[in-house]
């Protein structure tokens, strides 16, 4: 009988988690054996996920240092794996995104002569050092890698023109689109958020997030600046921010928006509150990757505060529009959209670009038929 085949599943921070967590599902209901690695570069953040998505790892790295650097996480991925790899002996290491954990995982495939599946392949801003280090992380992940599953068509050509063989390539669809599938039908708000939720019933709440590393310092204060004047002059503004737990979010948060009226700081909610306060947000403004792709299944116009997007496509569909690094633009977007709705409104029932939540699925299958 031909020995099982044993995908080892890399993930360290929140978005890999929500990304991977349906591909996780739908290779335990295959014939695949798994491996669950967690670096956990990400503790805090991690932690409420692998318990709603029930993801038990069967190895933790536990390599998360406050204000870690880089080359840090790097180091100690691949060193930890070294080991890992040699008693698990998989066939596959599967790696998500652009993080720092996935570039290690890949590198540490790619010494041990494991084949590498990519998933969410082909992303690019086309600046080296925006998003900083993500841009870098993908394209060399894209040289490692040996499967890449892409979310979109686009993304699909970015990889050809890089010259990766097109059967290698598959179009699968983002995976945050079945994951968001899955749980945004039934989500509940928990008790704290309900309250907030309750006070901002009547008004319109806008949702940030924030945290890349590129706009740490002047821009992220001045853009906090933007938004903190934006409700103090609005009575029927209020705005809800989960501050990510990377320090140089908090100490910007906590002195801009210090005891403002109608302004919400939250610890980083889990993906039931975070969605239950999405579906409730006038507009949502963040320069995060994930919520550019899952705020067109819930409608939600989104302002990028990013100078540019690997995310074109919700650009395109007309569901997200791109800030760009000047904060006075930021201004200029939110009251243009406070003064007419229009733009809001018609984002309601535009279709999803990234995917219809059968990605992981597709990546499943792939994995199946070239194995
Ligand atoms: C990382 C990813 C980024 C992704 C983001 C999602 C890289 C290079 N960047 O950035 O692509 O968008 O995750 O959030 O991999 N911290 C905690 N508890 C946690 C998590 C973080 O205290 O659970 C603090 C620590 O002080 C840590 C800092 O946040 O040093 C930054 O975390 P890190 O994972 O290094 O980078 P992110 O900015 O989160
Ligand atoms: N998210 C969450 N709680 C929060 C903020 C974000 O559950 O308080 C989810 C969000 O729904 C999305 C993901 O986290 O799926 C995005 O992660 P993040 O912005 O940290 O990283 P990025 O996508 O920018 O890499």
């Amino acid at each position: 009988m031909p020995r099982r085949r044993k995908i080892l599943v890399l993930f360290g921070t929140r978005p890999e988690i929500i990304k991977l967590a349906p591909v996780i599902r739908e290779l335990h209901k295959s014939s695949f054996m798994t491996t669950i690695v967690s670096s956990s570069q990400h503790r805090h953040l991690l932690e409420p996920f692998l318990k709603v998505f029930g993801v038990v790892p069967d190895h933790d790295l536990d390599l998360m240092r406050k204000d870690q650097t880089l080359n840090h996480i790097c180091s100690e991925v691949i060193r930890s794996l070294d080991e890992i790899i040699l008693t698990e002996r998989p066939d596959v290491i599967l790696v998500q995104g652009d993080t720092s954990t996935a570039l290690a995982g890949a590198i540490a495939g790619f010494n041990c002569k494991i084949p590498v599946g990519h998933v969410e392949a082909g992303l690019r801003s086309g600046d080296r050092m925006s998003p900083y280090p993500e841009e870098m992380n993908r394209r060399i992940i894209s040289q490692i890698a040996d499967f890449h599953f892409a979310a979109t068509e686009a993304n699909r050509h970015r990889l050809l023109a890089e010259g990766i063989t097109e059967k290698r390539i598959e179009v699968t669809g983002n995976t945050v689109v079945d994951t968001l599938t899955t749980y945004s039908a039934e989500v509940k708000p928990s008790k704290d958020l309900g309250e907030i939720l309750g006070r901002a019933r009547s008004m319109k709440l806008v949702l940030l997030t924030s945290h890349r590393r590129e706009s740490f310092g002047s821009i992220m204060e001045q853009n906090l600046r933007v938004l903190s004047d934006f409700v103090r002059s609005r009575p029927d503004v209020c705005l809800l921010f989960p501050v990510h737990p990377n320090p140089n979010v908090g100490s910007a948060a906590g002195s801009i928006f210090a005891d403002q009226e109608r302004i919400y700081l939250v610890d980083p909610l889990d993906y039931n509150d975070f969605i239950a306060a999405m579906k409730a947000a006038w507009l949502v403004v963040s320069d995060s990757g994930g919520i550019q792709e899952e705020a067109p299944s819930l409608g939600k116009a989104l302002l990028v505060l990013r100078e540019n997007t690997e995310r074109n496509e919700a650009i395109e569909a007309g569901v997200a529009k791109l800030v760009g690094g000047d904060p006075k633009k930021l201004k200029e977007m939110l009251e243009s959209n406070y003064n007419d709705e229009s733009w809001i409104e018609s984002v309601r029932t535009i279709k999803n670009p990234f995917g219809d939540g059968t990605a992981s699925k597709r990546i499943v299958a792939y994995l199946k038929k070239v194995l």
